[in-house]
């Protein structure tokens, strides 16, 4: 496995695939690496017959008040663990050659950027799908796989790619969970015991929502109700949203029987924890 730092390094790797006309799959992270982030590398290895994982801690993506400085940085367990995984380049680059000073090109994915996490984190999805953008045209893969587990990011991206025409494909692959039900996050680390358990509550109230609807309840309202009620139950989570929404406008919608997406986040102690499920159309 190779560990690439440098970007032109990174475009002719990528350039010498494409002669010898390699699939490239390609899986974007931010490090600290968990089963989550293995997943889609798995994915992207059954599909792909040359594997990229990126890892990059994007400061565009962080508001002034979060936890760029304090994110967690495991790049040398990650690239243990990735190779293992088969993967074939690890690209890290560093923040001063992805931004050089003089860097004011962005990419907004106006309206969608702003909906969900966007609301309460302004600017997010702009680093985002700037990154992106910015990996993308360094890697140039056929196909990149995301986590439905950041059900907006992907909402975002996919916009981004259908309005830039960019030539790669996107794949979203499912929520890898604890055995209790809580969502892998490179930010359940800052949680302690007693906040971990708290934070199931984010499972029970999609699972509660999940089961009502399976019920044949299609009434958004109705189903969020309960979801808001599940949450109400643990005082300790500060709920930012709960929202039953299209999956790929971000809108909210009166039925359900379409398919929607169920989308929750809420802070324990300082922690902002996401969580969603997709359900399908009846
Ligand atoms: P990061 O949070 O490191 O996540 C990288 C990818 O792993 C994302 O596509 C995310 O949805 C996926 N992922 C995280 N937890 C998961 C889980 N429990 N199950 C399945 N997939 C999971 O998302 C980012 O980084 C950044 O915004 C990035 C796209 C790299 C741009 O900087």
């Amino acid at each position: 496995m190779k560990i690439i730092r440098d970007i032109h390094e990174m475009q002719a790797a990528s350039r010498a695939a494409t002669v010898q006309k390699l699939s490239l799959g390609f899986v974007p992270t931010m490090g600290a690496l968990h089963e989550g982030h293995f997943s889609l590398v798995r994915l992207a290895r059954t599909r792909a017959s040359m594997v990229v994982v990126s890892i990059f801690v994007n400061p565009l993506q962080f508001g002034p008040t979060e936890d760029f400085n304090h994110y967690p940085r495991t790049l040398e367990a990650d690239c243990t663990r990735l190779e293992g995984e088969g993967v074939d380049i690890v690209f890290a680059p560093c923040a001063a050659q992805m931004y050089p000073p003089g860097a004011t090109t962005m990419v907004h994915v106006e309206g969608l950027s702003e909906k969900l996490d966007g609301r309460s984190r302004p600017g997010h999805f702009l680093g985002v799908s700037t990154v992106v953008a910015k990996l993308f045209h360094i890697v140039q893969p056929d196909f990149a796989v995301f986590g439905q587990k950041d059900a907006a990011q992907v909402a975002v991206l996919r916009r981004m790619v259908r309005d830039l025409n960019m030539p790669v494909e996107l794949i979203v692959a499912p929520i890898v969970r604890e055995a209790d039900g809580l969502a892998l996050s490179s930010r359940n680390a800052y949680l302690t015991a007693e906040q971990r358990k708290q934070a199931l509550v984010l499972h029970r109230a999609l699972t509660q929502v999940e089961s009502l609807a399976a019920s044949g309840e299609t009434n958004a309202a109705k189903l969020r109700s309960l979801g808001l009620s599940v949450l109400a139950s643990e005082p300790a989570a500060q709920l930012d949203y709960f929202e039953i929404i299209d999956a790929g406008a971000l809108e909210p919608i009166e039925d359900t029987a379409q398919g929607a997406l169920v989308a929750v986040a809420a802070t324990f102690g300082v922690t902002r924890l996401i969580d969603n499920f997709l359900l399908a159309p009846r």
